[in-house]
């Protein structure tokens, strides 16, 4: 990936760059730069909008930072394992199944301790041909402590947002008026130490989570799907077995079982098209039943089909049953139940659960598009709700009162709260190939007709057209209102 043209405009303009590069860097963790910020941003804002806005949830912000007890209750400090081998001589660590798949091109999804072990005695060390050690559980949680001397506590740095939602289910519950169902958005950090990232942003030790938790009366896990029951998609179900089929239809022939999930997959999948991901690319994915995390009784996936980096999981909805609830109920000693409709119990929770840095390497993979011919150029395609910019301004020369006119533009688009950025650098050829490789939808170049008429020429990104129009009337040109 580092060497790829796509990876190479992204450092030049500055979307992203691996962290700490002064000091030779530490695998597994990025810089978002100015670009990749604003873009990252407009997809938290995106999946806000969803949740917040369309599905109605509250929004909760928990420290990322926790004690021990909430892991130990969760599960994650005895079974958030991976299987790791390091080589004897040269000490370099491998997660088990992914050296079994990169070297005898076989899954091990689903697959036990004892048939790993028999895999890796067919493999060396890739890197220096030596014996491998055995195979052991390593843990992916990072451990820390809280607090100076004999008074400190064990804590770990949250691997996911969810348990952090889960241990103020009662605060919550109050303010859902005690009715279910009801969903709660998380957007925030979280952290697994990686045995080996080697995927740039897909597999990266902090990274940022978007993890919506729906609790729900389990006898009642009914969802209308309303306008995705049309939605033909890519499925693969456990039986391996891929079709292609609506969203109604799989529910309706059980190939999805749970109306809430087939909704929820419907939802992401939107999303997904929205913030600009190609939407052929896109597969919705059953969990086997030996692969389902240790808290889920089922999960389905959608994966992007990425040309440069294979099958990358974007979202993970989850059936966490009353597992999660239940566990923090056994160790804190606090009721997790709830009386609803005459009965009383401990809810089920739906989880969706995004990465954000994931579909931010998808929409860029999706959106970039190399120009041959006559004009070669890179842009990225992205749609105008997750641009980091919606417009350039350039004024044509920084003499002749132009510069101070361009000025005048940029700062009434400030004031009409637009993203906009301010260009006078170079000849407009190369302003115009810096904003393609930006993504930025248009660019605005004031000139000397602008002095005498107060109109502009709008360069639309995609199509290279040009229009010209009044000051007054940019706005409503740009967002088309
Ligand atoms: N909360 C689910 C996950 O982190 O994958």
């Amino acid at each position: 990936m580092q060497d790829s043209k796509l990876m190479q405009i992204l450092l030049k303009r500055g979307f992203i760059w691996p962290s700490f590069e002064i000091y030779g860097g530490v695998k597994g963790f990025y810089d978002y730069g100015p670009l990749g910020s604003l873009l990252k941003r407009n997809i938290e804002e995106a999946i806000r909008q969803t949740y917040v806005i369309e599905e109605s949830c509250f929004e909760l912000s928990c420290p990322t930072l926790s004690p021990e007890d909430i892991w130990v209750a969760s599960g994650h400090v005895s079974s958030f394992n991976d299987m790791m081998v390091e080589c004897t001589k040269c000490g370099e660590p491998y997660r088990a199944d992914h050296l079994i798949e990169a070297n005898l091109k076989i899954n091990c999804d689903g697959k036990g301790i004892d048939e790993i072990k028999k895999l890796l005695e067919k493999l060396k060390c890739p890197k220096c041909k030596s014996m491998l050690s055995e195979p052991y559980k390593y843990n992916l949680m990072f451990k820390s402590y809280v607090g100076p001397g004999s008074r400190k506590i064990t804590a770990y740095l949250r691997p996911e947002t969810a348990q952090t939602t889960y241990v103020p289910f009662k605060r919550l519950i109050k303010i859902a008026r005690d009715k279910l169902p009801f969903g709660v958005l998380q957007i925030g950090r979280s952290f697994r130490n990686e045995i080996s990232p080697r995927q740039g942003l897909v597999r990266l030790r902090e990274f940022t989570q978007a993890e919506i938790q729906f609790f729900v009366d389990p006898a009642n896990k009914e969802k209308e799907l309303g306008e995705f029951a049309n939605l033909n998609l890519a499925i693969l179900p456990k039986d391996g077995k891929e079709i292609n089929i609506t969203l109604g239809k799989a529910l309706k022939q059980k190939i999805i079982r749970t109306p809430f999930i087939a909704y929820h997959l419907g939802k992401a999948f939107q999303l997904f098209t929205k913030i600009g991901i190609n939407p052929k690319k896109l597969r919705l994915r059953q969990h086997l039943d030996d692969e389902r995390a240790f808290y889920s009784s089922d999960t389905w996936d959608i994966e992007f089909m990425s040309k440069e980096l294979g099958r990358i999981e974007l979202v993970g909805i989850s059936d966490r049953t009353d597992y999660d609830l239940k566990a923090h109920q056994n160790l804190s000693k606090q009721s997790m139940e709830v009386t609803f409709n005459g009965k009383r119990f401990i809810p089920h929770i739906i989880e969706i659960a995004y990465g954000v840095d994931r579909p931010f390497y998808c929409i860029l993979e999706s959106c970039f598009v190399e120009e041959t011919g006559k004009k070669e150029r890179n842009i990225f395609k992205f749609p105008a709700n997750i641009a980091p910019y919606i417009a350039a301004v350039f004024p044509l020369v920084t003499k002749d009162r132009i510069d101070k006119k361009a000025e005048e533009v940029f700062n009434k688009l400030k004031n009409q709260q637009l993203f906009v950025l301010y260009d006078s650098a170079g000849s407009i050829g190369r302003r115009y190939a810096r904003a393609d490789e930006a993504g930025i939808p248009y660019c605005i170049t004031i000139d000397y007709d602008t002095l005498e008429d107060n109109t502009v020429t709008i360069r639309y990104r995609d199509s290279m057209e040009q229009e010209r129009v009044q000051i007054d009337k940019i706005k409503e040109k740009i967002m088309g209102k």
